[in-house]
């Protein structure tokens, strides 16, 4: 599917049957297929009986898309489900910086998963290693004789090394290409095959066999150059916003406790992307922290610095690494519509693509965030999005909201009384 454009000039200001009619038709999918499967939310209460356990129904979060988005000179629409306002418009806005000096470059690591089988009470732990290493060839084909269906496609077991923790204790790291698919329950079955035979061969008890979540053999990174003229604000010049998100970026470099919430900014989009298409949000939250700190001191995942641009002017320059475990095959998108739809959008089948993607996204929060940090502040944008959350809630309707949010945000009153005193006005005319 060709994905014709991911700038959709005005589209915050449309309604939401207008906007479905405006992306259906940049993205090729059919507009009763948007309406049908986002109305509420793609989940039946028979499907997510299903899912998990005790259910009682579903609960719906937020649908939207970010736009100008282009990865290795790709456009995509970028499905995000998040309930935090103004995220998908920072995301889109700075996509749109972005691009002003390229796009977003992107690379990304073969598929390959971790999993680990665990001995413990390992009387030589040295004979042991050496006795595992000395199979592996006839461990990587008993791993991989349980998963025919993913060697078929190019995938398995592909390496292994074995790691000695402390004393008696060895744990052997099985490393698994798992295509297009996350990957949990593949490496998670080539685990329990191969670990008894472990045991045996390391001369130990068997202990856990599970996937490691700090997969950093399938690491994605994303570089952008941004020019300084699309960062300068009303007020200030460009010049100092970068030197101001360079700024930023160094803070949280000094600083764990900035750089958990510069993190933070990064994983709001990346999560987004990931819950819109069916993805296991908490495996990649824990893989990318546990990447942050890799060294022995938590780091920020993505590092900013103005450098010399064109004929005198800077340029700022981000980078993003981190590991990033996402399926395009596989788990809830079998049974979720709207992931699958999400996955449409997106105009992808790749597990390597949509990661390039996301990754994107979550360096475009970030790079957001920072901008706003380093000049306005974080509150005038929040407040505006806010501000018509509040609105919806004082009972105004769709023609109603910009205007109830415009009064209350003038006002500073964003309260449910002040937006309620402000829809009086808006039906009585008053304000006109
Ligand atoms: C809020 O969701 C995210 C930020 O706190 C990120 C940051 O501080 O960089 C604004």
């Amino acid at each position: 599917m060709t994905i014709r454009s991911s700038r959709m000039r005005g589209l915050y200001r449309k309604k939401v049957e207008e906007r479905r009619a405006i992306v259906a038709d940049a993205t090729g999918l059919s507009i009763q297929e948007i309406r049908a499967t986002l109305k509420s939310g793609g989940l039946t209460t028979e499907t997510a009986d299903k899912f998990v356990e005790n259910v009682l129904g579903t609960y719906a979060l937020p649908f939207g898309v970010a736009l100008n988005v282009r990865v290795n000179g790709t456009n995509y629409v970028v499905p995000m489900v998040v309930e935090e306002p103004s995220v998908i418009a920072a995301a889109s806005n700075a996509a749109k910086m972005v691009r002003a000096g390229g796009g977003f470059t992107a690379d990304v690591d073969r598929p390959v998963m971790t999993c680990q089988v665990q001995l413990y009470g390992v009387k030589d732990g040295e004979a042991g290693a050496s006795s595992i290493l000395r199979e592996k060839d006839a461990l990587l084909e008993m791993a991989n004789r349980v998963v025919p269906k993913l060697v078929e496609r190019g995938g398995g077991a592909i390496d292994l090394d074995v790691r000695c923790l402390e004393a008696g204790m060895l744990v052997t790291h099985l490393y698994v290409d798992c295509r297009d698919a996350m990957g949990a329950n593949l490496v998670n079955k080539i685990a329990e095959t191969v670990g008894d035979r472990i045991a045996v061969l390391g001369g130990g008890k068997r202990g856990l066999r599970i996937l490691s979540n700090l997969c950093d053999r399938r690491c994605v990174r994303v570089r952008v150059r941004v020019p300084e003229r699309v960062l300068s604000t009303e007020t200030l010049a460009g010049s100092f916003v970068i030197e101001g998100i360079e700024n930023a970026s160094r803070f949280a470099e000094a600083d764990p406790y900035r750089a958990a919430t510069h993190n933070k900014g990064i994983m709001n989009g990346i999560d987004a992307v990931c819950v819109a298409t069916g993805n296991d949000w908490r495996a990649v939250e824990a893989g990318a922290h546990a990447f942050a700190a890799r060294s022995g001191r938590y780091q920020p995942l993505a590092t900013w610095r103005g450098v010399p641009g064109p004929e005198g002017t800077q340029v700022l320059e981000g980078s993003l690494e981190l590991p990033l475990a996402l399926g395009s095959v596989g788990g809830t998108l079998r049974v979720h519509p709207a992931a699958q739809l999400a996955l449409r959008l997106l105009g992808t089948t790749s597990a390597g693509e949509l990661a390039m993607v996301a990754a994107s996204v979550g360096l475009a929060s970030n790079l957001a965030a920072l901008r706003a940090l380093a000049t306005h502040g974080i509150q005038r944008g929040h407040m505006a999005l806010h501000a018509r959350t509040v609105a919806i809630a004082a009972g105004a309707n769709a023609d109603e909201v910009d205007h109830v949010a415009l009064l209350i945000v003038e006002a500073r009153d964003i309260t449910i009384e002040g937006a309620v005193r402000a829809l009086r006005a808006v039906r009585d005319g008053e304000t006109r």
